[in-house]
């Protein structure tokens, strides 16, 4: 069984996604890790971000075992990933390796941004999870916080929410792969709902979709 968990960032599909593959005991694929990873690297090595040849050269080189995901979580790693993330010689260089990862024997979980719709389209269960705009802010910066990334003020909470508007813009406005609705996809609305009670409504829905 593939199970493809879409939504925009700080949705809660991260954490649905490791709790969905912790149930089914299915191997699990963040694939947001990816294009952080080619960020990170190309900040790392001061490249520019709009160098699409440089981009796509580090992705098609990118090794899973090397990526850091404690390190990647950062929001410099976030805002430079969905800047590579729309370069289309980027998406199609990480291609292969997330269809292989899809494709074992016994299934997988992958969450990103267009694993319903591109990466794996004939997924048993699709889940779009999304929650509104201010909910997402809240959320991402109460891990900030948490990690003492960010200070704990009300200036501070609209810079996240700022980045989070534009991140939303570009990874739905760009031209190759945007964030969309999978046709086939359940949307699921994290707004209103507790860890558990979203965990509890994810597996239904899986459930309700397998063969
Ligand atoms: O899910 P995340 O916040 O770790 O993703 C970081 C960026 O990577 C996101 O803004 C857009 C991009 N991304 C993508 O374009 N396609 C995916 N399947 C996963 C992530």
């Amino acid at each position: 069984m593939i199970v493809a968990i879409d939504g925009p960032a700080a949705s809660g599909k991260g954490t649905l996604a490791r709790r969905i593959a912790g149930h089914y005991r299915l191997p699990h694929l963040d694939t947001g890790l990816l294009y952080r990873g080619v960020g990170q690297i190309m900040r790392d090595r001061g490249f520019p971000l709009d160098n699409v040849e440089i981009a796509a050269a580090i992705a098609e080189n990118l090794d899973l075992a090397d990526l850091d995901a404690e390190k990647l979580r950062t929001r410099e790693a976030g805002e430079a990933a969905s800047v590579v993330a729309a370069h289309g010689p980027v998406r199609r260089a990480l291609l292969d390796l997330q269809r292989a990862f899809a494709a074992q024997a016994g299934g997988a979980v992958l969450d990103g941004r267009d694993i319903g719709t591109v990466i794996a389209p004939g997924a048993e269960a699709k889940l779009f999870v999304t929650a509104s705009p201010q909910e997402r802010a809240r959320r991402r910066f109460r891990e900030l916080v948490g990690r003492g990334e960010c200070a704990d003020t009300d200036e501070a909470l609209a810079a996240v929410l700022a980045d989070i508007a534009r991140r939303d813009e570009r990874d739905s406005g760009r031209a190759d792969a945007p964030l969309t609705v999978a046709a086939d996809a359940v949307t699921l609305d994290t707004t209103d709902l507790g860890i558990e009670q979203a965990v509890a409504a994810a597996l239904a829905a899986v459930e309700a979709r397998r063969r």
